[in-house]
C-alpha cells in the first residue's frame, strides 16, 4: 500500500465519544513506550502525525488518523504505566477496554512487543483478552534496530516460542529505520481489502 495522505481526524476520551464512520479501523495496541506511536508516524511517513515521547504514558486519548481517506489508524493509550495513581499502575486506561469493545470498524489490532523482550503478564492478559472476545490480531516486535540481524531473529523466535505461534507470523520493524514497513503496509492493504 502506498501512503498518499495522512491526517489526525480527532482524539477521543470517553467512551460516548468512540467513532462509527464506517471505514476499517487499525489499532495499535501494547505497553507504554512500546512505539506505538512511532509505528505510525513510520507507516505514514509523517514525522510529527503522532505525538511520541521517551517518557512512557504520554498517549492518553484514543487518537483517530486517516489514511488515504480509506482507513482509520488508532493510537491506544499504553498499558503498565500511570502517572497519577499507583493504584492503577499496570491495569490498563479503561479507555482501551472500552474502545476495543465496543468499536464497530475495528478490522484487526497491532499488538506491539519490543523485541527485546519476551511478552510480560500485561501482554499475555491483553492477548487472552483479545482471543476470548475473537478481536483479530498480529504482532509486530518493536525497536528491531536495538539488535542484529541474527539477534532479531533469535528474539523472534522466542517470542513465537513463548506465544505459542509461527514465526512468520510476528513481523520485525524499526521505526527510526522504517525497516518492515513495506511488508507491513502490504499486510495492512489486505487487511482493509478484506
Ligand atoms: P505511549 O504513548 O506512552 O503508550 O508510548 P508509545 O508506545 O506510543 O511509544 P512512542 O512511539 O512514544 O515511543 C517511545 C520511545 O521509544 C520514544 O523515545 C521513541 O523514539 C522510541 N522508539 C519508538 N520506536 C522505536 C524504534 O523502532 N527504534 C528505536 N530505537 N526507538 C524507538
Ligand atoms: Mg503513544
Amino acid at each position: 500500500m502506498k501512503i498518499i495522505t495522512a491526517e489526525f481526524l480527532t482524539s477521543v476520551a470517553k467512551r460516548e465519544d468512540i467513532l462509527s464512520t464506517g471505514l476499517p479501523e487499525l489499532a495499535f495496541v501494547g505497553r507504554s513506550n512500546v512505539g506505538k506511536s512511532s509505528l505510525i508516524n513510520s507507516l505514514t511517513g509523517v514525522k510529527k502525525l503522532a505525538k511520541t515521547s521517551s517518557l512512557p504514558g504520554l498517549t492518553k486519548l484514543v487518537n483517530y488518523f486517516e489514511i488515504n481517506k480509506k482507513c482509520l489508524f488508532v493510537d491506544l493509550p499504553g498499558y503498565g504505566f500511570a502517572k497519577t495513581s499507583k493504584v492503577q499502575q499496570g491495569e490498563w486506561s479503561s479507555l482501551i477496554g472500552d474502545y476495543l469493545l465496543t468499536s464497530e470498524d475495528l478490522r484487526i489490532v497491532l499488538l506491539l512487543l519490543d523485541i527485546r523482550h519476551l511478552p510480560n503478564q500485561l501482554d499475555r492478559i491483553m492477548i487472552d483478552f483479545l482471543l476470548s472476545n475473537k478481536i483479530s490480531f498480529a504482532i509486530v516486535a518493536t525497536k528491531a534496530d536495538k539488535l542484529s540481524l541474527a539477534a532479531q531473529n533469535k528474539a523472534v523466535d522466542a517470542i513465537a516460542k513463548e506465544l505459542n505461534m509461527r514465526k512468520e507470523a510476528i513481523f520485525v520493524y524499526s521505526s527510526t529505520k522504517n525497516q518492515g514497513r513495506e511488508e507491513l503496509l502490504d499486510f495492512v492493504e489486505a487487511v482493509i481489502n478484506s
